[in-house]
């Protein structure tokens, strides 16, 4: 059993795969629209919205220094990500690179995870996109009934324009590809003028004093009980605390969120004209635009309002009202909530793509990965998928999803470095376009990085992550380990795999 569960998948089946024509996505992606796409899904509501929340509750303007902190997790793991993308260039992401090196097990408990990723993640932006529509359709003097505007100060809510952006963009993705690189495109440009706007006029309203204390002394979170404080502080057995230096490490594991969507370029591979050279340039290139934004928009915003008067809503917005500039504020409002439906969008297509490459790899059933014969869109698992995340952005509020989509992230970084390290003893002859530079420093680098961003994270995010991976381990056993294509194509033909997997 051992070693059934840790078979790989050779780098030529993966290929090989894709090129079954009735199992094959249409290739329409360049470099440049890679780049777009990062930054149209990096940029959303962590910027938008979770700034404002931790600068004034967890790390005043050292919010800006968990960015940094933040950043350069990312950057190690985006090294690894963009070898591992250049090497496998097929669908999946992470998923499909594990099946390449560590095995089967490993590539459906990654998978599983990022479903889970890219989902709630989905999730999260959908209702905090909600958020923005109301505020102005509240300015505009129209207002929802509560019962339909999600839940609010305890009172439970359906959030029916999260729900329904969710199907509208189902709709969008199951009718292909093209379209939605193009609405994109431009979205993406409004999103990027808005955050430009903040940083530039925002600029002219930067007060001094603001900044300091740069970071606030710490005090004990009381209130904050047992689970809900960040592992690190229960293990070490410290009173938790919010600001001061530590301050700084639980705010980046949260405000991470922010940069996720650099590994979902990857999940782009096989839709992608020239992979190799193309996948490591659109990743690192849009978190490096994603990382200097955020520094300087973070710099800006505690630097226009104290941060013990940020709103925790629109913090963005809201910052330009308190200097007595509505103008801007709406301005910001609405390109906040333009740039929030790309985010979800292609949150929503990543996690398609998974669940379509799993599928067809037999470890869900296949009839998710039949593409449709004129959009050339795994259609199934993107209705499916879009229908269960539209439900999900109804009935939940952001604040736990977020940092369950983080932990996620985090645990796939880890599993994606590791892969990196082991792909290059089991396979040193294959083709890399990108080598991730200083192997096995790098990597070790981004597992420790990744880990330690994870034990900031809160107790009870651990335990609901562990549920959900339970969950999946017994769905594996149960359906995948014997309906795996792998699984089956070994039984078939035992004979000729000496070639293929002499080195293991
Ligand atoms: N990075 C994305 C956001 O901030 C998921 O919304």
């Amino acid at each position: 059993m051992t070693s059934s569960v840790f078979r790989t998948k050779t780098v030529e089946e993966s290929i090989r795969d894709t090129e079954e024509p009735e199992h094959g996505l249409r290739k329409s992606l360049t470099a440049a629209d890679l780049t777009v796409f990062g930054v149209g899904v990096i940029i959303g509501t962590g910027i938008f919205v979770l700034t404002g929340k931790i600068a004034k509750e967890v790390a005043g303007p050292s919010t800006a220094l968990a960015f940094v902190v933040a950043g350069v997790v990312c950057a190690l793991a985006a090294l690894c990500y963009a070898e591992f993308a250049s090497t496998v260039p097929v669908a999946g992401s992470a998923y499909t690179f594990s099946y390449a090196s560590l095995g089967e097990l490993p590539a459906w408990i990654i998978g599983w995870d990022l479903i889970l990723e890219l989902a709630l993640g989905c999730a999260v932006v959908a209702v905090g996109w909600s958020g923005y529509i109301r505020s102005l359709m509240d300015s505009a003097g129209i207002s929802m009934p509560q019962a339909l505007s999600g839940t609010q100060n305890g009172e439970f809510g359906f959030d029916l324009l999260a729900c329904l952006l969710v199907l509208v963009l189902t709709g969008i993705l199951v009718a292909g590809m093209k379209l939605s690189s193009r609405v994109t495109s431009v979205v993406v440009a409004v999103k990027v003028t808005v955050v430009l706007l903040v940083i530039v006029a925002g600029a002219f309203y930067i007060e001094a004093d603001n900044y300091t204390p740069f970071i606030p002394p710490a005090e004990s979170s009381s209130g904050v009980s047992g689970i809900q404080a960040p592992l690190i502080q229960l293990m070490t057995g410290y009173t938790p605390t919010t600001f001061g230096v530590m301050g700084i490490f639980t705010a980046a594991a949260v405000v991470f969120f922010a940069f996720i969507g650099f590994d979902i370029v990857a999940t782009a591979a096989e839709e992608t004209y020239h992979p190799q050279r193309d996948i490591p340039r659109g990743i690192l290139g849009s978190l490096a635009i994603c990382t200097v934004l955020y520094v300087l928009v973070s710099l800006v915003v505690v630097g226009m309002q104290h941060y013990t008067e940020l709103s925790t809503d629109a913090p963005l917005a809201d910052a330009f009202k308190s200097v007595g500039a509505p103008f801007f504020a709406g301005l910001i409002s609405f390109g906040a909530a333009v740039g929030l439906t790309t985010v979800c969008m292609i949150l929503l297509l990543g996690q398609s793509r998974v669940f379509f490459a799993m599928s067809r790899d037999g470890l869900l059933p296949h009839f998710f990965s039949h593409v449709h014969p004129h959009f050339g869109t795994p259609y199934r698992s993107t209705i499916l998928l879009g229908v269960v995340v539209a439900v999900v952005a109804g009935f939940t509020s952001i604040d736990a999803l977020a940092e369950l989509v983080n932990i996620g992230t985090l645990f796939a970084f880890v599993v994606v470095a590791i892969g990196v390290v082991l792909l290059r003893r089991s396979r040193p002859d294959l083709p890399r376009g990108f080598r991730t530079p200083w192997v096995p420093v790098v990597p070790i680098l981004s597992v420790a990085s990744s880990v330690w961003l994870m034990l900031n994270l809160p107790a009870e995010t651990w335990i609901r992550f562990a549920v959900w991976m339970v969950l999946g381990v017994v769905i594996y056993f149960v359906y995948g380990r014997q309906h795996s294509r792998l699984h089956l194509r070994r039984t078939r033909k035992t004979g000729d795999l000496g070639s293929h997997h002499s080195h293991h």
